[in-house]
């Protein structure tokens, strides 16, 4: 049966590969390995002097769980700033005075100093969970403003008393930049409106790359989803943007974003005269603890980052949180040429992989490779059992300016890749984390095909903490110790089509003896594991 199952997986991974080993979108000029520069996507825009570059985020925390941020720039200066609020069903609406910013960034790219407009974030504390909230940003406060904007706070988290057993979805997504392909997968998340909860970012946001307009028009070119769609971010390389002047970096980032600015936890970072937003912060959504951490600042034990990270963790009741996510930017497990060896995914790796797997993280998410890549779960830098470990995702593949990096390190012991790496592709896109129940997620990532989205890589998690604590018979989970090789990867576009149509029809017929026996384990644990392998087609 085994020897079938891995024909049926060979047979499915020739018949796809003939069509689909990565994906060149139109616009992509070189066409070979080498990134070639993207243009920019300039939205036009004339200044009025009204609100723009409205994005919102999600601020829960215990006795406010549905507290929801909503921030926007103007180059009016509007000391009764804020935001105009109703919850559906509601008649009247509230208001929530918003604080404001403004920086200065000196830069050689800005030529001189660029002075950002007036920047503002509302927080809204007074909202319930599970449900639509209609809103208007505006600079003077006044009677019978249209509410024209609306955004839908999630359900009550398991961490604030919600059900444990909760689905919710997220849509996961890094490097994004403006350029076309970061349209189209911007298009793609808004397709997933309603459907997921919030947008993960795992850095690396605009490539405005200290030309600070472009912060101003990546603003305003997502606006369209970024007001609809709560953001998490996180610091990325390409938020460093160190002033050439007084040498502080992260500045445009820290004043256009408010990650957790109720946090109460410790969480911290960028402080700027009494300016704060959090560098690394948690957050708790459906029945998850998410965790965002900082690839660029002090990482070792000791240090402020670590201390507030061994704490988080620390603090965590698995009966309440059973997911617990990590995400940041530059990834600890990566087969592509690129980014290599780089000192903030291996020391960082070292120091806190311990920790992590001590307290049993589910995943990690990672970007800065521009390309997709999954890990099997792993604590070590090996795998034969796909249940025990950190999976490990980097999807820097939003759509930036770079381009592409499809050039990956070889295999090893006869598989397309490391041991390690279940599934790799250099094509553009973002994925859709969808937490089932408390033990089971399933991942989902979806490559621009220009106008398509098409799923290539799909898998089960299994939270192992959480089925542990369920399973009726307390053995320890079986290992597995087949290994099935990662197909994809390998080039085979000149087999003749014949052999290719040959290989479906048995696929197909193979497919139906395999169902018919896999229906009938399906419900035990072993199950689950082959469901994983075959999954990853
Ligand atoms: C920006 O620089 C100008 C000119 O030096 C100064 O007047 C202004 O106060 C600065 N703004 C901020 C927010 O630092
Ligand atoms: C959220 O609200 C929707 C309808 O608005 C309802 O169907 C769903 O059951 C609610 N979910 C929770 C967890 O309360
Ligand atoms: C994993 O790989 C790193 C280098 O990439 C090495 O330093 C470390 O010892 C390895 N760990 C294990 C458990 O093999
Ligand atoms: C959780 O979801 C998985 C996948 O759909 C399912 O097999 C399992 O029975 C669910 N568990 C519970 C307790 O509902
Ligand atoms: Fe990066």
């Amino acid at each position: 049966m085994k020897s079938a199952a891995v024909v049926f997986v060979f047979s499915l991974a020739l018949v796809g590969l003939a069509s689909c080993g990565q994906y060149v979108p139109n616009n992509w000029q070189s066409g070979g390995q080498d990134p070639a520069e993207v243009e920019v996507v300039e939205l036009p825009f004339e200044d009025d002097g009204g609100v723009q570059q409205v994005h919102i985020t999600l601020a829960p925390h215990t006795s406010a769980p549905g507290a929801v941020v909503v921030s926007f720039a103007s180059s009016t200066k509007a000391e009764e700033a804020g935001v105009y609020y109703r919850e559906e069903g509601v008649g009247q609406a509230s208001f929530a005075q918003a604080r404001m910013t403004q920086y200065n960034h000196t830069t050689f790219q800005n030529d001189g100093t660029y002075t950002s407009p007036y920047l503002y974030h509302a927080l809204i504390e007074e909202v319930s969970t599970n449900i639509t909230v209609f809103y208007e940003p505006v600079l003077t406060q006044e009677q019978g403003v249209t509410l024209s904007r609306s955004l839908r706070v999630p359900p009550l988290a398991s961490a604030f008393g919600g059900d444990p057993e909760q689905e919710m979805k997220l849509a996961m997504v890094g490097d994004i930049g403006q350029t076309s392909n970061s349209v189209q997968t911007m298009d793609h998340i808004t397709q997933e409106l309603g459907d997921v909860a919030a947008m993960v970012v795992m850095g690396d946001l605009s490539y405005a790359d200290n030309i600070d307009a472009r912060w101003d028009n990546w603003g305003r070119l997502f606006e369209p989803v970024l007001d609809k769609i709560p953001l998490f971010g996180l610091p990325g390389n390409h938020e460093i943007e160190t002033d050439q002047e007084d040498g502080v970096s992260f500045r445009p980032y820290a004043h256009r974003f408010q990650n957790m600015p109720t946090c109460d936890n410790g969480c911290g970072g960028f402080d700027n005269k009494g300016w704060k937003a959090n560098m690394w912060y948690s957050y708790n959504i459906g029945s998850a603890h998410i965790i965002h951490v900082s690839s660029y600042h002090k990482y070792e034990a000791g240090s402020p980052q670590y201390m507030w990270l061994d704490r988080d963790l620390s603090s965590l009741d698995r009966t309440k949180t059973p997911w617990v996510i990590v995400n940041l930017h530059a990834p600890w497990y990566n087969s592509n040429v690129a980014h290599q060896g780089e000192f903030q995914s291996y020391a960082i790796r070292r120091e806190w992989q311990p920790l992590l797997c001590q307290h049993r993280v589910n995943m990690m998410f990672a970007g800065h490779v521009h390309s997709y890549e999954r890990v099997f779960p792993t604590c070590d830098n090996s795998t034969v059992d796909y249940h025990r470990g950190i999976t490990y995702v980097n999807i820097g593949d939003g759509g930036n300016r770079e381009g592409l990096y499809n050039n990956w390190l070889p295999g090893e012991n006869g598989r397309a890749g490391p041991i390690w790496s279940a599934f790799r592709e250099g094509s553009y896109g973002h994925g859709v984390l969808h937490i089932m129940n408390s033990t089971h997620a399933f991942w989902k990532w979806h490559r621009n095909n220009d106008g398509d989205k098409v799923t290539r890589d799909t898998t089960y998690i299994v939270n192992e903490v959480a089925w542990e604590a369920k399973r009726d018979d307390k053995e320890t989970v079986k290992e597995s110790t087949t290994f099935v090789n990662n197909f994809f990867d390998v080039q085979i576009s000149f087999i003749p089509f014949f052999i290719l149509v040959a290989l479906l029809c048995y696929s197909i017929a193979i497919t139906v003896l395999y169902k018919k026996r896999n229906a009938a384990a399906k419900r035990d644990y072993e199950s689950l594991t082959e469901m994983s392998v075959t999954n990853k087609l």
